[in-house]
């Protein structure tokens, strides 16, 4: 473990079939007016909005409900949310769905008190908070994103066009995610599988850099090869709660930043996922499924050691009598078989992506330096047309 680090991680996980249970101790905690942030129709249709309001309400809670946060949110609906915050004298926020949900609370938890346009100071200059912050608390239905144990918020600006990511430091972490993997049984199964590779795109963009001999990555392997496990069956069997809640579990340690202690990180397959998605509304994970092997043929060479370690160690590739390069190419191509079987988008034009978009795509992609490549431009547009 190279360097000097500080890990602080302040989210409490409560995690399992009674994991509801705790939300009246937790709501103790918290200031009496309650904003309870969702999505669309999924937790009304499954009784989920039923359970939340009852416990609200006999916790003494004043609740003013901020409703229909979009797949992919928007700076938009940020700015109602900030105002429903102000407005109502809001204490805490309450997210119950996707990460989607969880990344809008960051985002109106930031932008509540902010004098200045929040878009502007997070998401553009990256900034620190340095005036009043709403604490929050998840209730996650939707796995693959890890929101609910990070600082991450990802925000699209239709103006600008532009989805940033910003990492907030941990006094925006949720204080506490509940975890029931029973709740992820209802997702349709597109939404399941993308979140299945939203969880190995994360672990891939903080285990592809770096070659010294470093605990992060072995952690990696063993969350890679529970997960592939894992999806395998839950394909199969949507209902399998052992499989379910490993994957649950598995997506939470994946991106809590865990895995990225002593390391530098990619990220760059999430640049190229955010741009298309700008441009497309996709479904994140498919986003980053369909410009994965591109990218990932782009930069082997470059990585080669760790490419051929990811497929000894992940996917079992007997290296004998092999040449690095043929032991690399064998991983790929086990992944790429494995993301097949399990029904991701593996092309952007069934994303809606055509050639005339991918120089607007290539433009609102942010180009990163942790990992074993650093694109060019050309080097994008040429991955984004070979992944259409
Ligand atoms: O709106 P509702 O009706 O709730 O439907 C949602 C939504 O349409 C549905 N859903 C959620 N739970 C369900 C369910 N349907 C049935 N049963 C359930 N139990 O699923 C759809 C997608 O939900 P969403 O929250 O958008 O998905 P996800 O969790 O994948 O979040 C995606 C967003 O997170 C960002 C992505 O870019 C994207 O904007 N990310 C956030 C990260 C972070 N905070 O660290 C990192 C990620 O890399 C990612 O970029
Ligand atoms: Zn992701």
């Amino acid at each position: 473990m190279l360097g000097n680090l500080t890990f602080h991680n302040p989210t409490r996980l409560h995690f399992g079939e009674r994991a509801l249970d705790q939300l009246s101790a937790e709501l103790k905690q918290v200031g009496p007016v309650v904003q309870f942030i969702y999505g669309k129709a999924s937790i009304k249709t499954t009784g989920l909005y039923d359970q939340v309001i009852a416990i609200l309400k006999a916790a003494g809670k004043t609740i003013v409900e901020d409703a229909g946060v979009m797949p992919n949110p928007t700076y938009e609906k940020v700015k109602e949310g900030c105002a429903i915050a102000r407005d109502n004298k809001v204490d805490f926020l309450l997210a119950v769905g996707g990460g989607s949900v969880c990344d809008y609370a960051k985002a109106v938890a930031s932008g509540a008190y902010c004098d200045e346009d929040p878009w502007e100071k997070y998401y553009i200059r990256g900034e620190k908070v340095d005036h009043r912050i709403l604490p929050i608390g998840c209730v996650l239905t939707m796995v693959g994103t890890g929101s609910e144990m990070n600082g991450g918020s990802v925000i699209t600006n239709h103006d600008v066009d532009l989805k940033v990511g910003h990492v907030f430091e941990t006094a925006l972490y949720p204080q506490f995610a509940i975890l029931n993997p029973v709740w992820t049984y209802t997702l349709p199964s597109y939404q399941m599988v993308a979140g299945f590779y939203d969880i190995m795109c994360h672990i891939l963009e903080q285990y592809l850099s770096n070659t010294d001999d470093t605990t992060s990555d072995y952690l990696a392997e063993g969350l890679m090869r529970s997960l592939i496990h894992s999806s395998q069956i839950a394909v199969k069997e949507p209902t399998n709660y052992e499989a379910r809640s490993n994957i649950m579990w598995i997506a939470t340690w994946a991106l809590n930043t865990l895995i990225a202690q002593g390391k530098s990180t990619d990220w760059m397959v999430h640049m190229m996922g955010h741009a298309v998605g700008t441009f497309t509304n996709a479904t994140h994970g498919m986003t980053l499924a369909a410009v994965s092997m591109a990218y990932y043929k782009t930069i082997l060479a470059a990585g080669l050691p760790r490419f051929k370690r990811f497929a000894i160690n992940v996917w079992g590739i007997d290296p004998t009598g092999k040449t690095d390069e043929a032991i690399a190419h064998e991983g790929l191509a086990a992944l790429q078989q494995w993301m097949t079987s399990i029904g991701l988008v593996m092309n952007l034009r069934d994303l809606g992506v055509t050639p005339e978009m991918i120089p607007a795509i290539t433009k609102a992609t942010f180009i990163l330096k942790g990992g074993y490549k650093v694109l060019t431009p050309e080097e994008i547009t040429a991955i984004l047309h070979a992944s259409l």
